[in-house]
């Protein structure tokens, strides 16, 4: 069992994913702004882990007010939602979460001031519970999708890591080795910060699922050569129409399994789906320090003073997506439609 993030009485602890896979250890934030820091550095990274770290933050942030009224812990609470908002611009799970948060704080203004932080508290800690069940929900939906034996590859890690347990796309392959299929991970390294190859790996291997890592530009090779069976992947942000902004390289992925008759599956919770944004060509995409790409381990690659792209997504347009798997079932094109739908019906059960 893995403990990505969680609420404890001495603050938010993290399992510093910065470290793995040679080093497990955690860092307890104590404040706000130390949440905003990890999620900014990726110690805490992926789309729906971001939001739970962004709800136990903002409750975090409001049990440390010293406001004395609810004039000014609405301030406050205002002042936290913005440092925690600013963080990292893709993920819609970071939003969706502050909006919930949000919501719950206006719910609760004529409440005396304990009440309302300890509802805070208790509801970022219900939203860490609902994504684990949304994970199991999501790998019961898709284990359907995946081969009865063979390779399953997936890029960036969208696991246990990456959500409050469990995961999206690596949710969907443990529950169909849970069933029985007889799965063999392929996992993308994903240059620049190498989440596939420190971070899948690592939890894969520890579930005792077997799992190869090939470097990024393999991929084509691997599929030519009929090792990958089906293609599963999660998402940061998917648009009304479909398009799936994830990690950079997923486009390349999903446009080499179109070329190989490989089905390309999308895992992502409801709370990833944004349909306030119409298609992908509006998605934030983050932009990260160029660092990241001229240095591993320490040691400088690139030649002083070039020129450095570093996009940490691309959007991956809906016509190679061959299904969605969410909590509430699966979509398939048109998108527009299914997604809505699924959402729709999710709303009528949380009212
Ligand atoms: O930059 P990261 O590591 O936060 O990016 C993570 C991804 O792109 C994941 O694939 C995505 O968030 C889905 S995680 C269940």
């Amino acid at each position: 069992m893995i403990n990505t993030l969680e609420w404890t009485d001495s603050g938010v602890r993290f399992i510093d994913q910065t470290k793995l896979p040679t080093e497990e250890t955690y860092v307890t934030c104590k404040t706000h702004d130390q949440v905003a820091d990890v999620i900014r550095n990726m110690v805490v990274r992926g789309a729906p882990a971001i939001g739970v770290a962004a709800a136990m933050g903002i409750a975090l942030g409001v049990k440390n007010s010293k406001a004395e009224n609810g004039g000014d812990l609405k301030k406050d609470f205002d002042q936290i939602c913005d440092v925690i908002g600013k963080t990292r611009p893709t993920a819609v799970n970071l939003f969706w979460a502050i909006r919930r948060m949000q919501d719950k704080f206006e719910n609760l203004r004529v409440r005396p001031l304990p009440q309302i932080k300890q509802a805070l508290i208790e509801e970022a800690q219900r939203m860490h519970a609902e994504d684990i069940a949304a994970n199991q929900a999501m790998g019961r939906h898709g284990a359907t999708l995946m081969p009865a034996s063979g390779g399953v590859l997936t890029h960036c890690n969208a696991g246990a890591l990456a959500t409050a347990g469990y995961g999206t796309a690596l949710g969907v392959i443990r529950a169909a080795v849970e069933q029985g299929k007889k799965i063999h991970v392929y996992a993308d390294e994903t240059r620049p910060f190498l989440q596939g190859s420190r971070l899948t790996a690592w939890e894969l291997m520890k579930d005792g699922i077997p799992t190869t890592v090939i470097s990024d530009n393999m991929s084509g090779a691997m599929m030519r050569q009929g090792k990958i069976g089906a293609v599963v992947v999660g998402a940061d942000r998917i648009a009304a129409n479909g398009d799936v902004a994830n990690k950079i390289g997923t486009y390349t992925v999903a446009v080499l399994a179109k070329e190989h008759n490989i089905p390309f599956y999308v895992a992502a919770p409801l709370s990833t789906v944004d349909l306030q944004t119409p298609d992908g060509s509006k998605i934030p995409i983050e932009q990260r320090n160029a660092r990241e790409v001229t240095h591993i381990a320490g040691k400088q690659m690139t030649p002083d003073g070039v020129e450095i792209e570093n996009p940490a997504f691309d959007v991956t347009p809906a016509k190679y997506v061959t299904a969605i798997v969410t909590e509430r079932g699966i979509a398939r094109a048109p998108y527009e439609d299914s997604l809505r739908k699924l959402a729709d019906e999710a709303a009528v059960v949380s009212t």
